[in-house]
């Protein structure tokens, strides 16, 4: 089994590092109607075909209890959600997600896809509510245990774009969907300046491309990524 051992930076915790071998944590990420989920199941299938051990997830959700928050914060009701329920709601189900699903499945070695992640909460919450970006970190880090992810893919386009694809497709509307067009481009910045600010973690595509192309794309960074690590992680040990 591999060991976890927490770093502190300033008396605070601040990770999990890693001993022996473990999984690896790739979330798609994205403004409404940029593809992303899409993409999950291309690259779950293809990762499958190469012989990898894969868990695709998503967030707000992933578990009977945070699919139940996810109804809840997604839900339109006559009340106003106050920004900070909206984001304690959100953490709630990540932290039972994490604590159930994604940490066991990084921990027998797998490859973890999770449509959106902590990024979002910092482009939703943060960039598009208005709340304290590095509060939101350090409440994720709460959230989380500690847990970042290893590869995050950032799917970008104009946000009329994406509204409209989700029209388009008729997509049921959901509460965030119908916010103002100013906080979609809000958000939309802030997974931008997020992607500026950390370019090895976080890779960029253009979300107007084709399904295929950006599946292309993908896996190409995906495999460079695996390779590069020289992981055989995600594959059975007699592989
Ligand atoms: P989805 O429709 O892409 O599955 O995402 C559900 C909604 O939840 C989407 O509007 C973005 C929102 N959300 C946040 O506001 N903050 C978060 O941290 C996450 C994970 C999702």
């Amino acid at each position: 089994m591999p060991t976890y051992f927490r770093t502190r930076r300033g008396g605070e915790q601040v990770g999990l590092k890693r001993k022996g071998p473990r999984g690896v944590l790739i979330t798609l990420e994205g403004v409404e109607g940029s593809g992303k989920t899409t993409q999950v199941q291309r690259l779950a299938r293809l990762l499958r075909e190469e012989g990898y051990r894969v868990l695709e997830t998503r967030e707000p959700g992933g578990t009977p209890l945070a699919e139940s928050i996810r109804r809840t914060l997604l839900k339109s009701t006559g009340e106003r959600m106050d920004p900070r329920c909206e984001t304690l709601l959100i953490l709630a189900a990540r932290s039972q997600h994490v604590a159930q699903v994604i940490k066991p499945a990084l921990d027998e070695g797998a490859i973890v896809l999770c449509d959106r992640f902590v990024d979002s909460t910092l482009a939703y919450q943060g960039y598009g509510r208005g709340l304290d970006v590095g509060l939101l970190r350090r409440l994720n880090r709460f959230a989380t245990g500690g847990l970042e992810p290893d590869l995050s893919l950032l799917f970008d386009l104009p946000i009329t774009t994406g509204l409209a694809r989700r029209r388009h497709n008729n997509l049921e509307q959901n509460r965030l969907d119908r916010e103002s067009r100013r906080f979609h481009t809000a958000v939309r910045r802030g997974f931008l300046e997020l992607a500026a600010r950390e370019p090895r973690r976080i890779a960029v595509f253009d979300g107007t491309k084709s399904a295929e192309t950006l599946a292309d794309d993908v896996a190409s960074i995906v495999r460079r990524f695996l390779r590069r690590g020289g992981r055989t992680i995600g594959k059975p040990a007699d592989s």
